[in-house]
């Protein structure tokens, strides 16, 4: 065990308006850098929760349990000291910005990011000459990772999600990742359907930045992100509880046989709706690594 990597310990987590009902009951999941975990469960199991939880969302309060993260005892960091930790969270749902460009944006965020943990008082981080990123740095930088990402450069000088389609609103979520080239990556596909185009941008986004400094927690309630990206190992979350850990194979087996076998053999019931997690929408695509 290396202390970059993400060891979550006996993690109890409750909404903060429910604070005596525990959605997470014992959360047991390390995650090495260069690795890919999918998380997988029926809908309400605390997929989100989980991703919440771990990023430091206000409506959620850790119960009980430990997180340990780049060495450091995450639960006890601010939001902003956890993604300047490397740590990044993809939003299904990522909000605009009217009046600012997505070139400010970005341009902030690396810099917030450039403070540290313990800031420098030397360092001002909206100074190019004091730890700020150079312009000519940032352009080349956006241009690189746009390239990587196949977007139009145009991007840049528009609105951050104003006006932008579901894809566009994706592939800025997947530049923001690639420009502050987190440690760890987690991304909440959560249930509603994101369209097979959405889903290719994650893929193809995850895929051109896995690399051996970063990990992923991939959490989708399906499985067919899981055939654009290939998982080192599968989780399957119910109840609040991981009850089951395989290799990408048991992505394969919850496609054939839905969630509720492997529920019954722990003694639990599937709710309605998740017998099928997936309902062969589309054809097997080829995974990508
Ligand atoms: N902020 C909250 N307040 C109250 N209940 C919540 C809150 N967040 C989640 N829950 C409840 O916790 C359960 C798990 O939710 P969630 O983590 O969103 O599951 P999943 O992402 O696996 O569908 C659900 O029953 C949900 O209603
Ligand atoms: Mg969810």
């Amino acid at each position: 065990m290396s202390d970059q990597d993400l060891v979550i310990s006996d993690l109890h987590v409750a909404p903060v308006a429910n604070p005596d009902h525990e959605i997470l009951k014992g959360i047991d999941l390390t995650v090495r850098q260069g690795e890919v975990h999918a998380i997988m469960g029926p809908n309400g199991s605390g997929k989100t929760t989980l991703a919440y939880a771990l990023m430091g969302h206000p409506a959620y309060v850790v119960k009980s349990g430990k997180v340990l993260w780049q060495g450091q005892d995450l639960l006890k960091l601010s939001v902003d000291k956890r993604a300047r930790l490397g740590m990044f969270l993809a939003f299904q749902y990522p909000m605009a910005v009217p009046g600012l460009s997505v070139a400010s944006f970005l341009r902030s965020a690396i810099n917030a990011h450039r403070l540290g943990l313990n800031p420098d008082p030397t360092v001002d981080p909206t100074d190019a000459f004091k730890g700020g990123i150079p312009m000519g740095e940032f352009r080349k930088l956006v241009r690189e990772k746009m390239a990587l990402l196949k977007m139009d450069e145009s991007i840049a000088a528009r609105y951050v999600n104003e006006g932008f389609s579901g894809g566009e609103k994706k592939r800025l979520e997947m530049l923001q990742m690639a420009v502050l080239e987190p440690h760890m990556a987690i991304l909440d596909e959560t249930d509603s359907g994101l369209d097979i185009d959405a889903l290719r941008i994650v893929a193809e986004g995850v895929n051109a930045m896995l690399n051996p400094n970063m990990g992923v927690l991939l959490i989708t309630h399906y499985q067919r992100l899981l055939n654009y990206i290939t998982p080192d190992t599968v989780h399957v979350l119910a109840a609040g509880r991981i009850i089951l850990s395989g290799g990408k194979d048991l992505a394969l087996r919850l496609e054939a046989e839905g969630y509720e076998p492997i529920l019954a053999a722990e003694g639990l019931e599937a709710t309605i709706g998740d017998e099928a997690p997936e309902a062969a929408a589309e054809p097997a695509m080829e995974t990508a690594h």
